[in-house]
């Protein structure tokens, strides 16, 4: 059973997933000198990034060890406002002292979305000198039990052997790509961030094991913590 926190607000899970993130980004740095993560997307998220580009963070955190990867991104421009790097940037980045280097956006610029797959694909087998292995996953669910963007009745769940893929998802405006469930699953840390009465029935269905969910497939290896609100643990124990 995964460790389920709950708070009585979004703002109370916010403060516990930055502390986690602090913790983490420790621990790795001590461990192997630098701390990648894989965010998420979507507005749940926001919060989170606004308070580690604020006091304590900013001045804490090591910066310049840190690599900030996504862990899925809409195909649409960098300055798209459905961008998850735009929103990520919004809120965290600009307010930052972190090498350009350290940030590594999915390609949203090539001509062909398989070609930004694979492009993205071998960007992360030359950082993660082929043994691609991210310390956090920051992961959010969708009402109809997505995460990142593996969604029900799309090929990108069943793709095991590349590290991105491609998503067209039906219920969603833009072409996506994800990590895939092999990467996340390789992740020492992941984290789910969850609000909202909206997401209460998926959570509980996911959390009782319900394998009709993609998010139900997110098995780490490594350490797997969610941190609910209140009204999106409402649910939990009635499934
Ligand atoms: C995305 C996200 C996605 C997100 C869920 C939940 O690109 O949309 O990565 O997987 O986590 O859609 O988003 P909210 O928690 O903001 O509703």
């Amino acid at each position: 059973m995964p460790d389920v926190r709950i708070f009585p607000d979004l703002e109370g899970a916010s403060q516990e997933a930055a502390r986690l993130f602090a913790a983490a980004a420790s621990e790795a740095i001590a461990d192997h000198y630098r701390f990648s993560v894989a965010l998420s997307g979507g507005p749940t998220p926001r919060r989170l990034y606004q308070l580690l580009a604020a006091e304590p963070y900013r001045s804490q955190l090591p910066w310049g060890q840190i690599h900030f990867f996504w862990g899925d991104e809409r195909y649409v421009p960098a300055n798209h406002a459905e961008s998850n790097y735009r929103m990520a940037k919004e809120a965290l980045l600009d307010h930052i002292s972190i090498p350009v280097d350290n940030i590594h956006p999915m390609p949203t610029d090539a001509p062909e979305i398989e070609q930004a797959a694979r492009v993205h694909s071998a960007e992360l087998q030359i950082f993660f000198d082929g043994d691609i292995c991210f310390d956090l996953a920051l992961m959010g669910i969708g009402d109809d039990g997505h995460t990142a963007s593996l969604f029900a009745d799309d090929p990108a769940l069943t793709v095991r052997d590349k590290p991105v893929a491609v998503a067209r998802p039906t219920s969603q405006p833009t072409d996506r790509l994800t990590l895939t469930y092999p990467i996340f699953n390789r992740t020492r840390r992941v984290l789910f961030l969850v609000s909202g009465q909206e997401k209460a029935l998926v959570v509980a269905r996911v959390l009782a094991g319900d394998a009709a969910y993609p998010c139900t497939g997110i098995q780490p290896t490594g350490e797997l913590i969610w941190l609910l609100d209140q009204a999106a643990a409402a649910s939990l124990g009635e499934v």
